[in-house]
């Protein structure tokens, strides 16, 4: 399998093509950008580290027979994938109040939300993410409303596969962010990333944010943070340097 042109650079992945149709190549670089890319940084061994993590829930949501575009590692920071016709959403699951929910809405910050919250915003950078609802995703014939409810149940059942391994490790999944995506068949499959730039990840006895919010909010040294966290979610020391 070759790695191909350059499909598409986001803010912190590559995805290039490969001569496979079915595969795709994602690159986990090491940048990170935060409020809409207003605050940007290079942080050496960073993708590797998001790479390792998300490779680590794909496998195990894979595990839980929730469909995922992960295929296999090429090297420490490059991911083979399926190939998915991407759906524009964010689809956010919230534990506990924190971020823009406390933001926006009358919630304290760490309020336990049981049943979990459930948010969807329209992926659109020029837009800033609108939050969106059920009603404007299908007008926008975004998804259909089967394929909305999977979606849904899906994120809810990754929000017990992830949480129930995080509880185990002394971490509490606060909110995560998942992409959907529809393969050839149409299979709607979980893409992009599952990492600690899309999760919010307190420890469970000190409430320390161990994820992106440590470099949001200027909370410490970030990489110290993501390879303590990394290094407790898939117990593996691992990296280049250590
Ligand atoms: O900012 P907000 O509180 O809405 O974010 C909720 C969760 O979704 C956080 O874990 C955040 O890191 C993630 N998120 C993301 N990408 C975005 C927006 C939010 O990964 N564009």
């Amino acid at each position: 399998m070759k790695k191909g042109e350059l499909l598409y650079r986001g803010k912190a992945k590559s995805v290039y093509r490969t001569d496979v149709p079915q595969e795709l190549v994602v690159e986990f670089r090491d940048d990170i950008t935060a409020f809409d890319g207003g605050k940007k940084a290079n942080l050496a061994e960073k993708g590797m580290l998001n790479a390792r993590v998300s490779a680590f829930f794909f496998t195990l949501l894979e595990k839980a027979k929730i469909r995922t575009h992960y295929l296999g590692m090429i090297d420490p920071a490059t991911m083979r994938v399926r190939t998915l016709t991407m759906i524009p959403l964010e689809v956010i699951v919230r534990n506990v109040a924190a971020g823009s929910l406390v933001k926006r809405y009358p919630f304290r910050e760490g309020q336990p939300l049981d049943p979990p919250i459930l948010v969807i915003d329209y992926k659109d950078d020029a837009r800033h993410d609108p939050m969106i609802n059920d009603e404007i995703i299908l007008a926008l014939g975004l998804v259909t409303a089967a394929e909305l409810q999977e979606i849904k149940q899906k994120a809810l059942s990754v929000n017990r596969v992830l949480g129930d391994h995080l509880q185990g490790k002394g971490i509490t999944l606060v909110d995560f962010k998942l992409e959907f995506g529809k393969d050839g068949l149409g299979n709607v499959t979980v893409g992009d990333e599952i990492s600690m730039d899309s999760m919010r990840l307190w420890d469970a006895r000190s409430g320390q944010s161990m994820d992106k919010d440590v470099y949001r909010f200027d909370k410490g040294d970030v990489m110290e943070a993501y390879r303590r966290v990394a290094e407790r979610i898939t117990g593996n020391a691992g990296g280049r340097s250590r």
